[in-house]
């Protein structure tokens, strides 16, 4: 992954934020995965006023992607509105664990990506078999 490419996956993660739906927290996010063959696949935060339920943007474009039959994942950008530096949670670090243990997570720092491997972000997984 060449800065140019993390660059273009960040501007999808940036549209992405348009169809975020942030009523509780104000804080819209947008991410977008890439996948081996290619595709790229869009996800947005979605929350629910109870507040017992939030999605965040990386599981949304991750689950889109899996739907899609996607099983093969080389990166994720994410990008939330004023373009502050955004790491994924815990639960979506866990989650992209599941199913791309290798992929690269691209973040946003002042304009430019910040690219950082996911083993880095989470170096002692929950594995359910060894
Ligand atoms: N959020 C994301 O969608 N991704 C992140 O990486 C951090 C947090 C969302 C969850 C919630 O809707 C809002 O941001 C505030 O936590």
């Amino acid at each position: 992954m060449n800065e140019q490419e993390a660059i273009r996956l960040l501007a999808e993660a940036r549209k992405a934020i348009e169809v975020s739906y942030a009523p509780c927290s104000g804080f819209r996010v947008g991410a977008a995965i890439l996948t081996g063959g290619g595709r790229v696949y869009r996800g947005a935060n979605i929350e629910s006023p109870s507040l017992t339920q939030v999605f965040c943007a990386e599981r949304v474009a991750l689950l889109s992607a899996l739907m899609a039959s996607e099983r093969d994942f080389i990166a994720i950008a994410i990008a939330s509105e004023g373009g502050r530096l955004t790491p994924p949670c815990g639960l979506c670090r866990q989650m992209l664990f599941e199913f791309a243990p290798d992929i690269l997570i691209i973040m946003e720092e002042e304009g430019r990506p910040k690219i950082m491997k996911l083993s880095e972000l989470l170096p002692l997984p929950f594995e359910l078999q060894e």
